[in-house]
């Protein structure tokens, strides 16, 4: 039996009484954030500031030929111009700029020499003492390159396509083969095969990236900057300039957004930081929102996939081959297919992922890399079969259900998705659906209902975590993680109230700055399973150390009891035995004669146990949409969410996160694509009035419904983490809606109003 959390209970506000895991809590940081006292990287006030604004190149491919700064240094108020020939000393070895998440090859050096290998590229930083002479200065910068043909268009190149050999964090190359997919789809008696296509989408944060770089009388470096990572960044910056550790300092107490983007140090980053390193003084770069589609995106995807049947709708053949885009320095890349090897019971499966190399710059990770491709097909061409079938769709995916991963050989540490099939479509009401497409209608719409599967890895990283009790009963707990808008303050301070028995206001949790015990970036939603159970560990050392000291007070009511014998709430340690009789934490802290105590504590992932498990999280998507038929205009009106991603520590913002999931599975599916013009090599669309995201206009009723795992192989807290996974599927949802309302398929995304119309 799962149970179900409830995320319509009432929601908690941070301050007031006892606190727990699973208790909805509105986030700490919140306040901070609506009256504007929440600092993002560009809103640090410092004394005699220059700015710098970055010159992007207008070619996609060649050599800088010659830099004309004459003008742009005649502006009043211009400081410098640096270019590759005009700029402090840097590392000229790439591994000296690889960060945590860089994949194989040689990540890009900003300014590092004359060669242009994408458009938008950075060619030049433009110093002044305002941000207005520096912006208007950067126009007046001429630059004349010497052009050489580039290849931009991934599916005019497809015949270059090459296996990565990359050993990127998180990334595993398609497992073999097993059995024989292609004899078993030829023979097949019922069978679906069809490409699908994806274009190029950005990130599109609220905040953009930005650098501030605060330089002390002695040298030293604090740099706010716009990141995941504020370790990872720090390491690339003393390694790209040769700075001591104790010389640079990176915060980024606030993160607006970043889905990805800020899992790598962005050039704007070594740009500020060469900015003050060449005048001796504090130098800030933001970057424009046309600039933000000047670095990483989710790249161009081809897929083919091919799915054989028997009648009765047992899966017999699965063969997934996916082309995406990296650029020429680097291999970027993702686990697209390797999902369809293991979400189905089938004993064929032929899978296949290769790279072309495009004039390009690197792409990036964004908001489950990969899954948003991989799955979107396998789970669009599941729909297809179970038309050919006649079957259910859902029906089809619990004819094909297992809880063995066959591509590995092994179980899942839990795998609550039949629960989330059937609470997702008990509250979607899928039983009412009809099987035959274009049977639904209110007025000049046709109605329609897809579902889709989620999956998502449940990853663990390691990570440190402090401990600081005051006399005066105040924990402070700290480590050098990182909220990009997720929770993390809420919910780190959560588990440590939890645990300690204190009520939130007694607790305080610092993240966002790289001097903190070390932490891995905010990324593939392991923080939770990651900083949550070092959270966790050092408080239960804490307990253990304040316990040993209620012991020894004089008169102890603990002196028989072991540790496992009491409990901690409401700011006091009591008997299991006897819940009446406990020590208060500041009496304990009273005859301890210090102003504090400190612990530390290092969690490391059980790796011999983890290694005996699959570990994922799982969803179910349901969603109606409504398409005019006139127009091919596309509403999604009702999404429900089933998420299985083991214990909810705070069902707010675990609901938050799938919900924000959503809106973007229904912006792929609907909305998001960066096109390129590629006679120029160039996005065009670089901007919120053509690049379009979802606007509260676009988005109806969603509904997530979590169903409880306790997974103590993938964290001690029992949780998966959950910030993917509600993306995954829901494009393909999506588009099988759509069909099933129009009897239209739409195998590329976005699925616009053309394309709708078209077929
Ligand atoms: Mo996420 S794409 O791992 O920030």
């Amino acid at each position: 039996m799962n149970r179900t959390v409830d995320t319509q209970q009432p929601i908690a506000t941070p301050g007031t009484g006892q606190v727990a895991i699973g208790m909805p809590l509105h986030r700490i940081d919140g306040p901070l954030k609506v009256t504007g006292e929440a600092r993002y990287a560009a809103e640090h006030p410092v004394a005699d500031l220059a700015w710098g604004v970055v010159v992007n190149s207008t070619i996609a491919k060649g050599r800088i030929a010659e830099i004309d700064t004459t003008e742009a240094l005649s502006v009043p108020g211009v400081l410098d111009v640096l270019t590759h020939d005009h700029r402090p000393h840097m590392r000229s070895l790439g591994f000296m700029y690889k960060d945590m998440t860089a994949p194989k090859g040689s990540p890009f050096k900003p300014l590092h020499d004359d060669k242009v290998y994408c458009s938008g590229q950075p060619v030049a930083l433009v110093l002044a003492n305002s941000f207005e002479a520096a912006r208007h200065a950067a126009a007046l910068v001429r630059v004349s390159y010497e052009q050489e043909p580039h290849e931009t268009h991934l599916l005019s190149n497809m015949d270059e396509a090459f296996e990565p050999g990359s050993l990127k964090a998180g990334y595993s190359p398609p497992p073999k083969p097993r059995g024989d997919a292609d004899v078993a789809f030829a023979l097949a008696p019922v069978k679906h095969q069809a490409e699908y296509y994806s274009g190029v989408e950005h990130h599109n944060p609220m905040e953009m990236f930005a650098s501030t770089v605060i330089r002390a009388p002695d040298g030293h470096l604090t740099i706010y900057d716009k990141t995941q990572g504020s370790q990872n960044c720090r390491w690339v910056v003393s390694h790209a300039f040769g700075l001591p550790k104790d010389k640079v300092t990176v915060r980024n107490p606030y993160v607006g957004g970043a889905f990805g983007s800020g899992l790598r140090p962005q050039y704007q980053l070594l740009l500020a930081v060469m900015g003050s390193l060449h005048l001796n003084r504090s130098v800030r770069v933001m970057l424009t929102r046309q600039q933000m589609f000047t670095f990483g995106h989710r790249p161009e995807t081809w897929q083919r996939v091919a799915l054989g049947a028997e009648a009765d709708g047992t899966l017999t053949a699965i063969a997934h081959e996916a082309i995406a885009e990296t650029s020429q320095k680097e291999e970027y890349v993702e686990v697209v297919v390797n999902w369809s090897g293991q979400l189905y019971r089938c004993n064929n499966v032929r899978l296949g992922y290769k790279l072309v190399h495009l004039d390009q710059y690197t792409p990036i990770d964004m908001r489950a890399p990969g899954a948003a491709h991989g799955v979107h097909a396998l789970e669009v061409a599941m729909d297809e079969l179970s038309y050919q079938l006649k079957m259910d769709p859902l029906a089809l995916r619990l004819k094909n259900y297992t809880d063995h991963d066959a591509s590995k050989d092994l179980p899942y540490s839990t795998k609550a998705l039949r629960a989330c099939y059937e609470q997702g479509a008990e509250r979607f009401g899928w039983a009412r659906r009809p099987a035959e497409p274009r049977a639904m209608r209110e007025g000049h719409e046709l109605v329609g209902w897809g579902m889709a599967t989620g999956i998502w890895d449940a990853l663990q990283m390691f990570a440190r975590a402090r401990a600081v009790l005051s006399a005066d009963g105040h924990l402070e707990v700290s480590s050098a993680a990182t909220d990009i808008g997720t929770g993390t303050y809420t919910v780190m301070a959560q588990i440590a109230a939890a645990a300690m028995g204190l009520p939130l206001e007694k607790v305080t949790f610092r993240l966002g700055d790289s001097t903190l015990p070390v932490a891995p970036i905010e990324g593939g939603s392991s923080h939770v399973t990651t900083v949550g159970s070092a959270v966790e560990g050092v408080c239960e050392k804490l307990q253990k150390t304040l316990f040993k000291a209620a012991r020894k007070m004089p008169g102890s009511p603990f002196s028989k009891d072991r540790f496992a014998q009491v409990f901690f709430k409401d700011g006091a340690v009591w008997r299991r035995a006897d819940p009446a009789v406990g020590a208060r934490l500041v009496d304990i802290m009273a005859s301890l004669g210090q102003a504090s105590i400190e612990e530390k504590y290092l969690m490391l992932p059980n790796m011999l146990k983890q290694k005996k498990y699959v570990r994922s999280t799982h969803s179910a998507v349901f969603c109606e949409v409504k398409v005019d038929e006139d127009f091919g205009t596309v509403r999604v009106t009702r999404v429900v969410s089933a998420v299985a991603a083991g214990r909810i520590i705070n069902p707010q913002t675990a609901r938050s996160q799938v919900i924000g999931g959503v809106v973007w599975g229904i912006s792929q599916a609907l909305h998001e694509e960066t096109l390129a013009d590629h006679a120029l090599g160039r996005f065009m669309n670089h901007n919120y009035g053509e690049y379009h995201v979802p606007v509260n206009a676009d988005i109806e009723d969603i509904d997530v419904v979590f169903v409880e795992e306790d997974d103590r192989i993938v964290s001690r807290l029992g949780a998966k983490g959950v910030g993917e996974i509600g993306l995954v599927g829901v494009a393909a949802a999506v588009s099988n809606a759509i069909y099933h309302a129009t009897g239209r398929r739409v195998r590329s995304t976005p699925m616009t109003p053309d394309k709708v119309m078209a077929l």
